[in-house]
């Protein structure tokens, strides 16, 4: 797996990614780090690590198309084929899409389809769930729609808030993520209209 990541903020998750790379459990080679904010700290993450890191601003492109035809030019440029968002908070035009086709994958912090958007822990805490946690998922061009590769499952609590639930999901993000990327990896995710199939489950 040739990967990507894509962040805009603190990259704990691309943190995730590399430490499985490094430990041998992910069979990937991170190949570029992109983010939209120049203060993210997953820039720092990266370039620790001696992965090559970029930022580009969205704000000084005319529009969309324009900014993600330069992600896709820079992420074919470090020969990455799959592309993993983590935490990166625009969402991709379809021409993003049609240029990795079936290989990019986002995680969202709740169990969709239930609280998409960009509050997803807040949102599920003051809803007042019993459970949230998070999901992976193959990115169409919805927010946060694409079919489920795997989810994880965290109690909540009547005391939480977005940010006590959030860093319980966290934890789970962290494992879930490179297990997702190792299953595409290894070849082992089809997709069947909404449905994920995973070849050789249970062995
Ligand atoms: C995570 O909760 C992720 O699910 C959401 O944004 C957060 C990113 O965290 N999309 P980090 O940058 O990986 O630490």
């Amino acid at each position: 797996l040739d990967l990507a990541v894509l962040v805009s903020g603190s990259g704990s998750n691309l943190q995730a990614v590399i430490d499985r790379i490094e430990s041998g459990a992910l069979d990937a080679r991170l190949r570029l780090v992109l983010s939209n904010k120049p203060q993210a700290y997953g820039l720092e993450r990266a370039r620790k690590h001696g992965v090559p890191a970029l930022c580009l601003e969205h704000g000084s492109f005319p529009d969309r198309e324009a900014f993600d035809a330069e992600m896709v030019r820079l992420i074919r440029e470090h020969g990455a084929d799959t592309v993993a968002m983590a935490g990166f908070m625009r969402m991709v035009t379809p021409r993003f899409l049609s240029a990795f086709p079936g290989r990019v994958v986002n995680i969202h912090p709740a169990l969709l389809p239930s609280f998409p958007g960009v509050h997803g822990q807040r949102d599920a805490a003051d809803y007042g769930v019993r459970f949230s946690g998070c999901t992976v998922h193959f990115v169409d061009e919805k927010m946060d729609n694409g079919p489920i590769i795997i989810q994880a499952v965290v109690p909540a609590y009547p005391g939480d808030d977005g940010k006590s639930l959030g860093a319980r999901i966290l934890e789970l993000e962290h494992r879930i993520y490179p297990q997702a990327l190792q299953w595409l990896a290894q070849g082992r995710l089809t997709v069947s209209g909404r449905k994920v199939l995973l070849a050789n489950e249970g062995q």
